[in-house]
């Protein structure tokens, strides 16, 4: 199910002193494999130090291109984002499996008028679903407020410029820096007045049909309340968490005791015992089961299953709904099983 293929680094260019666009190669035998919708994220496996590392990232290329980039921010230092900033060079090869993820816009017929709010790296899935609005429809307009420390620090300034010059009637940039005032943009970090600014004042007469929300936790919770406290459905918010760690959280204590797991992934059946303050993900891994997953921080989705008997509980979930959850849906990288038995299934999702 996890499959990974060899993909050659086509180019790689600096997008500020700390994070860089890898672009990757797709041989045409691949192209349906590696097809996506904008907004979705790829993730690469690495082995640094000894150690397996899987890290998802989200693609900044339009679904139209006949490649692949995705913008990655250094944030740990001897970690993945490290090495590709520092050390991997064009012609590499890198482990990548093909795209996936829920926070996707798709063209339409119907002319869209589309709000975003991103920080930092949070711009990178917002930059192929800016494009594609632009490009499905020539009445679409797009509505972007980005907050950074500094424009220095900003990634795919350039890129966001030019869109605005040659879409200036229908694409709209507000930059927002906390820590270093410029010219040509607003200063502080994304706040309720931000959100109203945009959305209240410069495109009051706007009726937006979908709002896009990436970046820290933080940042999304105050930008969809200032939504909600507008009136805005919940439907038409879709957001994309990106944390800035990559470190685990500290878990708090479940439940006591062992379960006993049956584990369903590519039609194939396992059965193990483990202990519930472990996370069925990290014991499926232990046991060698080849289940898929990225971040094992609950922010990608890649490692939902659904529950067939038995209960669990996660630790964190920003991705499933109520009634996902109701339907036996889970993270199984935040989920402890709460029961004696539990089974899981990664095929029925
Ligand atoms: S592996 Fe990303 S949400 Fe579980």
């Amino acid at each position: 199910m996890a499959d990974f293929y060899s993909l050659k680094v086509k180019n790689i260019k600096a997008l500020t002193p700390s994070a860089v666009a890898v672009t990757f190669d797709i041989p045409e035998e691949l192209f349906q494999t590696f097809a996506f919708s904008a907004g979705q994220y790829i993730t690469i496996k690495k082995e640094l130090k000894g150690k397996e590392l899987r890290r998802a990232y989200s693609i900044s290329s339009s679904p139209k291109s006949d490649s692949i980039t995705i913008g990655i921010k250094k944030v740990d230092k001897g970690g993945f984002s490290d090495y590709a900033n520092t050390k991997l060079a064009i012609g590499d090869v890198l482990e990548v499996m093909p795209p996936e993820g829920r926070f996707v816009f798709h063209r339409s017929d119907k002319p869209k008028n589309i709000a975003a709010f991103a920080a930092g790296s949070g711009i990178t899935p917002i930059m192929s679903i800016a494009e594609t609005v632009l490009d499905s429809h020539p009445e679409n307009t797009f509505v972007l407020v980005y907050g950074n420390k500094s424009e220095k620090e900003t990634m795919f300034y350039t890129a966001l410029v030019k869109l605005q010059l040659d879409h200036s009637d229908r694409f709209f940039v507000y930059f927002t820096n906390s820590e270093k005032r410029s010219d040509d943009s607003l200063f502080g970090r994304i706040d309720v007045s931000t959100v109203n600014y945009a959305l209240k004042n410069k495109h009051k007469n706007v009726d937006f049909d979908g709002y896009y929300l990436c970046g820290p936790e933080s940042m999304i919770h105050l930008v969809s309340d200032t939504l909600k406290e507008n009136e805005v459905a919940s439907d038409k918010i879709h957001f994309e968490l990106f944390t800035t760690t990559e470190i685990k959280d500290e878990l708090p204590v479940s439940a006591d005791g062992e379960a006993q797991i049956e584990v369903t992934v590519d039609d194939e059946t396992f059965s193990f015992t483990m202990d519930k303050k472990m996370l069925v993900l990290d014991a499926v891994l232990k046991e060698n089961i080849d289940a898929p997953y990225s971040c094992q921080g609950g922010v990608c989705s890649s490692c939902i299953a659904r529950i067939t008997e038995g209960k669990a509980e996660m630790e964190k979930n920003q991705i499933l709904t109520d009634g996902e959850i109701a339907e036996g849906f889970i993270l199984t990288c935040q989920a402890h099983p709460t029961t004696a038995t539990l089974k899981v299934n990664y095929d029925d999702v």
